[in-house]
């Protein structure tokens, strides 16, 4: 076959590729055999193999791109994916409702969908090319799992209209392939996967891309990133469209005239859930026209016209085998109950917080006793109540100790708590968790160092104090058990890197009584450096806003013991940062922003800061910083390429700064 004619045959053989995927993978309705397929196929691999310059990133061949990555590059979401308010009964659904009504009139139509049980992902297509697809991440960040994605068949490679646009949904796996893979897991001695979720989570997750080929995953997709790029005026629309473009879109949506169907729709699901051939966890109900969804807006982390409703939690029994106790950071010693394992909403529980010795009193909870099992939130397992006519008298008083379990002093209940305390300082068990505290994500975020790491450390006698972290060698580091050249090496150079962390981050992670992350960023904020914040005084402190009398209590105190003082100094000799790296807020910055309490669009791609950057510096201004444009937009950020928002900012006459505008206003120029 000569060159044209190849060229043609390809092109040929993509259509027929892609339709025949389409009608098997999206439509669940294939017109030819497999065999037929396969044969098509291997005539389009075979001149491929002659002509290697007519592979096209598109082509069927290259669902499985056979390249193993190193690890996954960050991408960031042009507009941020975020999550939704929850509502577990009638009476939430009914207050969503009234929310809606409040703000966008009487006059509401919700559209009503199946909540996927898998995971969030990004597809963007460009001129109708597949070219990236993400995971969520924090919504703001995900990671480009794109050769992993492009082995579901589902996912087109080719749009059927030449578009650009990003669309969203969910990536699962069906519960037969679940099931399949976990028998054959087993089989191989290999730990089962928890839930369908986590099956999908982690085949997604693979560097090697042959294994998520293996793994028989599929999608539904239910949104457009940007919805006001396409012209459609509502979300039912918007979903049609994504079945036009080829989309796998579920068909259970249904739109819904008035609350009261949509709690219709809930209930026909919660009967017809256990029949449907993949798991749901609940129904996602939208508010359907684009217009009021604009009004409505956004809180800081989810729409207010979307609420997912929760299917209530599955509860199972099983027996209480013993209760163990463990010593927090702060000295609070916590029962746990050790169940006889049993499932319970996919995973396999065995242990569940039983808090205090009052609630053991109260659920009145006797070692050996059956017991009610949930899991709260779907994700923590908790004991619902005992079963009182089951016993049969040989069940035991749990009794709380008088010492602790792990340094024997005696143990104290404060004035005002329910709690029980070791308050020796010296406690191990005290120590080791504030040590786990210090290296964890929102205080130092120390990568590679968890708690089995430092529990190592701390019982090898490698670290006393968190300022011990800083003096690990690499000798020391390798004697622990799985620790490799390479874990070493990554590790002290995460180790290293904490030292340039903002002020906030050392705060939070040195647990001082009362101060979470939240007081500790205001903290850093309002005194910028470590020395002004020990030399406070209670009325300066109390004089913050957010900060209490407990807080400033605590924090004298803290500053005024000698051990601190002396671990701080370590700290700063070992190099750490003691300085706040942002911004001051608007009330400490001496020139008052005119960007203040302003709502606004950041859009385009900017050259000298990050969309992120930029968000944070915005909001240190004062502004509020929302994904889409509306009347309610005060200001509009327009970077280079930007589209259809700084269109209809100018449509809507709001002001429009460019990026060198906006940098001014930081001071940055
Ligand atoms: S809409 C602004 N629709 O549920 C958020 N989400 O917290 C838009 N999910 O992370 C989400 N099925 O992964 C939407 N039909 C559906 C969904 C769905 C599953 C997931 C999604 C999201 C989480 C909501």
């Amino acid at each position: 076959m000569d060159k044209k004619a190849a060229e043609k045959k390809v092109q040929e053989l993509h259509n027929l590729l892609n339709q025949y995927n389409y009608e098997y993978h999206v439509l669940d309705h294939p017109s030819v055999p497999d065999s037929e397929y396969d044969r098509l196929m291997r005539e389009l691999i075979s001149i491929e193999e002659q002509y290697p310059d007519l592979i096209s990133p598109e082509s069927p061949t290259q669902r499985v791109g056979g390249e193993i990555l190193s690890a996954f590059e960050k991408v960031e979401h042009r507009i941020p994916m975020l999550s939704l308010g929850n509502a577990f009964n009638e009476a939430d659904l009914y207050d969503f409702d009234r929310r809606v009504k409040q703000v966008v009139g009487d006059d509401v139509e919700y559209v009503c969908e199946l909540k996927i049980d898998g995971l969030a992902i990004s597809l963007r297509y460009e001129n109708g090319l597949f070219i990236q697809g993400a995971t969520r991440g924090d919504g703001t960040i995900g990671e480009d799992i794109t050769s992993n994605l492009k082995t579901i068949r589902s996912i087109p490679l080719r749009l059927k209209q030449e578009m650009s646009i990003e669309v969203r949904g969910e990536a699962y796996m069906p519960k037969k392939s679940f099931e399949a893979l976990n028998k054959a897991k087993e089989e191989n001695g290999e730990e089962p996967f928890a839930n369908p979720r986590n099956a999908a989570a982690g085949s997604l997750r693979q560097l090697d891309p042959r294994v998520a080929a293996s793994r028989n995953l599929d999608t539904f997709l239910y949104a457009i990133g940007d919805f006001s790029e396409t012209g459609e005026s509502t979300h039912n629309d918007g979903l049609n469209l994504l079945e036009n473009l080829g989309f796998k879109v579920n068909k259970e949506r249904e739109k819904c005239a008035n609350i009261e169907e949509v709690l219709q729709y809930v209930q026909k699901w919660v009967e017809k859930r256990p029949n449907l051939p993949y798991e749901i966890d609940g129904i996602v109900i939208k508010v359907n026209s684009f217009e009021q969804q604009r009004e409505l807006g956004f809180t800081a982390k989810s729409p207010r016209w979307a609420i997912a409703y929760k299917f209530p939690a599955e509860e199972v029994v099983t027996k209480l085998l013993d209760i163990e106790l463990s010593v927090g950071r702060t000295g609070v010693i916590t029962p746990t109950a050790i169940l006889d394992p049993v499932r319970v909403a996919g995973t396999k529980v065995q242990r569940a917080s039983l808090h205090n010795e009052d609630l053991i009193r109260e659920k009145d909870i006797k070692l050996g006793d059956y017991v009610v099992i949930k899991k709260a939130g779907d994700i923590i397992p908790e004991v619902v109540n005992v079963l009182v006519e089951k016993r049969t008298g040989e069940e035991q008083e749990f009794l709380m100790p008088t010492h602790c379990p792990e340094c024997e002093s005696e143990l104290v209940r404060l004035e005002g708590e329910v709690a029980l305390r070791c308050i020796n300082p010296k406690c191990p068990a005290q120590i080791r968790e504030g040590l786990i505290h210090f290296v964890s994500r929102n205080a130092m975020n120390i990568d590679g160092l968890g708690e089995k790491v430092i529990s190592q450390l701390f019982s090898h006698e490698l670290i006393h104090d968190v300022a011990d972290i800083y003096r690990l060698q690499q000798d020391q580091l390798l004697e622990l058990e799985r620790m490799g050249e390479k874990s070493v090496t990554n590790l002290l150079a995460a180790i290293e890197k904490s030292k340039t962390n903002s002020l906030e981050k050392l705060l939070f992670g040195l647990g001082i009584r009362h101060v979470g992350a939240k007081a500790a960023k205001t903290l850093a904020q309002e005194f910028g450096n470590m020395d002004a914040l020990a030399a406070a005084t209670r009325e300066e402190l109390t004089a913050i806003q957010d900060i209490g009398e407990k807080m400033a209590d605590s924090i004298v105190t803290y500053f005024e013991n000698e051990d601190a003082i002396q671990l701080i100094n370590k700290l700063k000799n070992a190099g750490l940062n003691m300085d706040y790296n942002g911004s001051r807020p608007v009330e400490a910055q001496s020139i008052s922003s005119s960007l203040a309490g302003k709502t606004v669009v950041l859009t385009g791609k900017l050259v000298k800061l990050t969309r992120n950057e930029a968000k944070e510096k915005l909001e240190a201004l004062g502004a509020n910083v929302t994904g889409s444009v509306s009347k309610k937009t005060d200001l509009v950020i327009a970077g280079e390429d930007a589209g259809s928002k700084l269109t209809k900012a100018q449509e809507l006459g709001i002001e429009v700064w460019d990026e060198e505008k906006m940098l001014e206003e930081f001071n940055i120029n």
